[in-house]
C-alpha cells in the first residue's frame, strides 16, 4: 500500500506537465517476460518471412541480451507490400468503398484493441526500449490511443468547400487520399510514432506500408496484428521490419505517393534527395532538435527546476523536442546550476520494469556511446560537469548516469549537437532580445520553453522565437489536438491535430459549368 502511494506521488510530480497522460490512481504491475509473439513481415493481412531469409537481432537494452531475431525486409519485400498497398488503394477496393464513418470506426476499433491490451504492450515495449514501464502504461499506450481516437473523429468531418469562382461555374474541392504512403518511424516512442502515422494517414482513407526502427520493432508488429483483429481489409496496414536500407527502398520507391519520416536530421535529407530523384513523391519530416528552454529570473524556482529536468530527462533524453540548452537568468544562475545537480543525483536509475524507476537504459551500445563521447568533448571544451558523467558503476545495459553541465557557452559542441540522451545544459544569460538571439542561433527549430510570470515577457519571447511549439511554464505537454513539427532544419509538415490532416490529403478542384439560361 505505502508502495503504490510512493509510486503514485512519484508518478504525478513527473508527469505534472505532462497534458495526456492517464489517470495514476494504480498501475497494473508489469509483464516482466512479455511473449514475443510476431517476428515477421506483415502484408495483406498475413505473416510472411523475408525473401531473402535474412534477420537481425533486436536486443534488450536493460540486460544486452537478444530478445528474439526479427525479418528484414529486403527490396523484393518491399515492392511486395507496395504492390499490396496499391491494390488496397485501387477505386473499388473494399477500402475505398467504405463509408468514411467506417473507416473512424476501424480506427476506434484499433484504440479499444490497444487498451484492451495494454499491460502487455507496455511490458514489451519497455523491454524492447529500455524506458520504464511507468511511462510506457501510463504516457506512450494512453496518448497513443488517444491519438488514434482523436483521427477517428476526424475520418468522416474533413471536406472540401464550395467556392465562388468567377465566371459562371460551380465549383468545390474534395480532400482525397494521397494514395500509398510510407512511413518510417523511429525508436524512441516506437507505439507513440506509430499512432501519430496510423491515425491521419488512416482517416483520410490512404494505404501504408510502414517500416519501425530496428532497435524496436517488436510493439509495431503485434500492433500490425491488432490491426487485423480490428477488421482493416488486407493490404491497408502493411508493416515492414528492417534496417535503414529497408527505410531507403521505400524512400526510393517509384509507386509510392508519399513518405513520412521522424528521425536523425541527416536521414530526412536523404528521403528528400531520393524524392527528388524518384517520383517527386509528398514528403513530410520530423527531425532532431536542440530546443532552447528558458528560465527568467522571476519564475518559481522549485518548479522551474522541476520542469526543465523533466523536460530534458524524460525518456532518458531522448527526445526530438528536448530542453537541451537551458538558458538560465544571471540573477538565478548559480542557485538554479545547485537545484539542477541535486536533482539529477537524485534521479531513480535502474531496471525499467520497477514501478518506482524514472531512467532507464539509452537504447543501444551506440546511443550510448554518442552521448559518452559528446560528455567528454564538452569536458574537453571547457563545460563543467556538475552531477554524473559516467556510466553508472555495477549495472549491465546501456546507462548512462544523469549529467548535469554548467558553465555551457554557445559555441561548444554541446550545445549545438543534438545529445540525444540524458545530458543537461545551463547556460547563462542577461537580455531579453540577447537570448532571443542565441536561442534562435542554432540549426534547428522544433520547440521553446520558457519559464515566467511576466506575461509581457513571455509574449515577447513567443513571437521572437522561431520553433514549431513555444511551450510557456510547463514543458514536453504532447496532445492529438495540438500541432507538432520543426521549423529550419527541424523538418517540415505539422503532425497532431487538424493540420496533419493535410499531410495525407490531396485537395481537387472541381469546376463545373453551369448554364444560365434553360434553352
Ligand atoms: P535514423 O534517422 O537513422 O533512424 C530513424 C529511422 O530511419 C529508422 O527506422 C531507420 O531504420 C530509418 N533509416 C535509417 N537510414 C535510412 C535511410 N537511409 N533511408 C530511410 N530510412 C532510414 O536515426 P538513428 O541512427 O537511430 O539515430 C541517430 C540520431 O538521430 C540520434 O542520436 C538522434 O540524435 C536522432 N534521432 C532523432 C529522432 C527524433 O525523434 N527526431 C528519433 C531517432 C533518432
Ligand atoms: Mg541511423
Amino acid at each position: 500500500m505505502l508502495r503504490t502511494l510512493r509510486t503514485t506521488a512519484l508518478l504525478r510530480a513527473q508527469c505534472k506537465n505532462y497534458a495526456a497522460t492517464a489517470s495514476y490512481a494504480s498501475i497494473p504491475q508489469p509483464q516482466t517476460s512479455p511473449d514475443v509473439l510476431y517476428t515477421g513481415l506483415f502484408v495483406n493481412n498475413e505473416w510472411h518471412k523475408s525473401k531473402s531469409g535474412k534477420t537481425f537481432g533486436t536486443i534488450n537494452p536493460t540486460t544486452e541480451q537478444t530478445i528474439a531475431e526479427v525479418q528484414s525486409a529486403g527490396k523484393e519485400d518491399v515492392d511486395f507490400a507496395v504492390k499490396a498497398a496499391r491494390q488496397a488503394f485501387k477505386l473499388g477496393s473494399p477500402w475505398r468503398r467504405m463509408d468514411a464513418s467506417d473507416r473512424g470506426r476501424l480506427l476506434y476499433r484499433l484504440a479499444d484493441l490497444m487498451e484492451r491490451d495494454q499491460v502487455y504492450l507496455a511490458s514489451l515495449e519497455t523491454l524492447d526500449n529500455g524506458k520504464p514501464y511507468s511511462m510506457s502504461y501510463n504516457v506512450d499506450l494512453p496518448t497513443a490511443i488517444k491519438n488514434l481516437r482523436y483521427f477517428a473523429g476526424w475520418a468522416d468531418k474533413t471536406h472540401g468547400k464550395t467556392i465562388p469562382m468567377d465566371g459562371d461555374f460551380f465549383t468545390y474541392t474534395r480532400h482525397e487520399p494521397v494514395g500509398v504512403c510510407g512511413q518510417i518511424i523511429p525508436w524512441n516512442f516506437p507505439i507513440l510514432m506509430m499512432a501519430w502515422k496510423l491515425g491521419p494517414a488512416l482517416a483520410t482513407g490512404n494505404t501504408i506500408v510502414l517500416k519501425p526502427a530496428e532497435q524496436t520493432s517488436l510493439t509495431a508488429l503485434y500492433i500490425a496484428q491488432l490491426v487485423k483483429e480490428a477488421g482493416f481489409p488486407e493490404g491497408v496496414v502493411n508493416v515492414l521490419p528492417g534496417m535503414g536500407e529497408t527505410g531507403a527502398f521505400l524512400a526510393n520507391h517509384q509507386d509510392v505517393d508519399k513518405v513520412a519520416f521522424t528521425g536523425s536530421t541527416d536521414v530526412g535529407k536523404l528521403i528528400q534527395l531520393a524524392s527528388g530523384n524518384t517520383n517527386l513523391k509528398r514528403v513530410t519530416l520530423e527531425l532532431g532538435g536542440k530546443s532552447p528552454n528558458i528560465i527568467l529570473a522571476d519564475t518559481d524556482l522549485d518548479y522551474a527546476v522541476e520542469s526543465a529536468h523533466f523536460g530534458l530527462f524524460f525518456n532518458m533524453g531522448q527526445c526530438c523536442c528536448a530542453g537541451s540548452r537551458t538558458f538560465v537568468e544571471d540573477k538565478i544562475y548559480d542557485e538554479f546550476v545547485e537545484r539542477s545537480a541535486e536533482r539529477a543525483k537524485k534521479r531513480s536509475v535502474g531496471n525499467p520494469f520497477e514501478l518506482t524507476t524514472e531512467q532507464g537504459p539509452q537504447v543501444n551500445q551506440e546511443q550510448m556511446d554518442k552521448i559518452l563521447g559528446l560528455i567528454k568533448t564538452g569536458q574537453d571544451q571547457g563545460a563543467k560537469i556538475v552531477a554524473g558523467g559516467k556510466r553508472p558503476q555495477g549495472l549491465p545495459g546501456y546507462f548512462v548516469e544523469p549529467t548535469v553541465f554548467a558553465d555551457v557557452q554557445d559555441n561548444m559542441t554541446i550545445a549545438r549537437e543534438e545529445i540525444f540522451g540524458p545530458v543537461q545544459q545551463l547556460i547563462r544569460f542577461k537580455k531579453l532580445d540577447e537570448v532571443i538571439e542565441r536561442a534562435n542561433n542554432s540549426d534547428y527549430g522544433l520547440a521553446a520553453g520558457i519559464f515566467t510570470k511576466d506575461l509581457d515577457k513571455a509574449n515577447y519571447l513567443v513571437n521572437g522565437l522561431r520553433a514549431g511549439t513555444v511551450w510557456v511554464n510547463t514543458y514536453n505537454a504532447l496532445a492529438a489536438q495540438a500541432p507538432f513539427g520543426g521549423y529550419k532544419m527541424s523538418g517540415h509538415g505539422r503532425e497532431n491535430g487538424e493540420y496533419a490532416l493535410s499531410n495525407y490529403t490531396e485537395v481537387k478542384s472541381v469546376i463545373i459549368k453551369v448554364p444560365q439560361k434553360n434553352s
